[in-house]
């Protein structure tokens, strides 16, 4: 682990390649408007791999101890963050399209998808401000994992809705289905692991 980037320091990084990213955009679209979809756009991208490494990280754990898995799990909170960061700028980008162009922003949205990505965004929130063990210690680890799990496994709904209502009309969203469709094949192999291993020990 020594050399690689962690913690706090992870957490910068990612911050400063999101907004990078984001600039480039801005400045590579031929309008306002356009850049704000190009943000929106790649910020969901963004949020959804560094989304399913923090989701995956303790399923893969389990189904693969060693090195690998135990990196990604001490990175975790980092990865949250930076997801939290990223799906910051989808919402930056979500308010100027409102703004600028707000008939467009109203075809492309609807009172159903604005109440629960309002939601998402709350869990998001909550969860980046307790993503410390003072947090942990504040709340209680049974109030903690509660808002986390049920955090998490909205946030993965979130994704699979907005993903997969554009992978039926456009094959360009498909990859990102099959990584969704991965992440809960790895959530549900590791819980089954666990459920035989608990068995085997009360039957030993
Ligand atoms: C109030 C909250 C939200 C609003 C108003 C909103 C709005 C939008 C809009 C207008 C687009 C289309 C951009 C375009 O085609 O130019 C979009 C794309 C998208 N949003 Fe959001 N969003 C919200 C929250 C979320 C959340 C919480 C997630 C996932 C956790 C999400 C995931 C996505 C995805 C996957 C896309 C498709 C990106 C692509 O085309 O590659 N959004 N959003």
């Amino acid at each position: 682990m020594n050399g690689m980037v962690t913690g706090w320091r992870l957490v910068g990084l990612l911050g400063l390649m999101l907004t990078a990213m984001a600039a480039v955009l801005a400045i590579a679209a031929s309008t306002d408007v356009e850049a704000a979809r190009l943000v929106i756009r790649w910020t969901a991208r963004t949020s959804l791999v560094l989304f399913l490494l923090a989701f995956v990280a303790s399923a893969l754990a389990r189904l693969a101890p060693g090195a690998g898995s135990q990196a990604l799990i001490g990175r975790r909170p980092a990865l949250g963050l930076g997801f939290a960061i990223s799906h910051g700028w989808h919402l930056a980008g979500i308010l100027a399209l409102a703004y600028l162009d707000p008939v467009l922003f109203g075809q492309l949205t609807n009172p159903v998808t604005i109440g629960s990505g309002v939601i998402a965004y709350l869990f998001i929130a909550a969860m980046a401000a307790t993503s410390s063990d003072r947090a942990v210690r504040w709340l209680g680890a049974a109030n903690w994992r509660r808002l986390h799990m049920t955090g998490s496994w909205y946030l993965f709904l979130s994704f699979v809705v907005a993903f997969g209502k554009r992978a039926v009309v456009n094959t360009d969203y498909v990859p990102a289905m099959i990584l969704l469709a991965l992440a809960l094949a790895l959530k549900v192999a590791a819980a089954y692991k666990t459920r035989t291993n608990a068995r085997c020990a009360v039957a030993e």
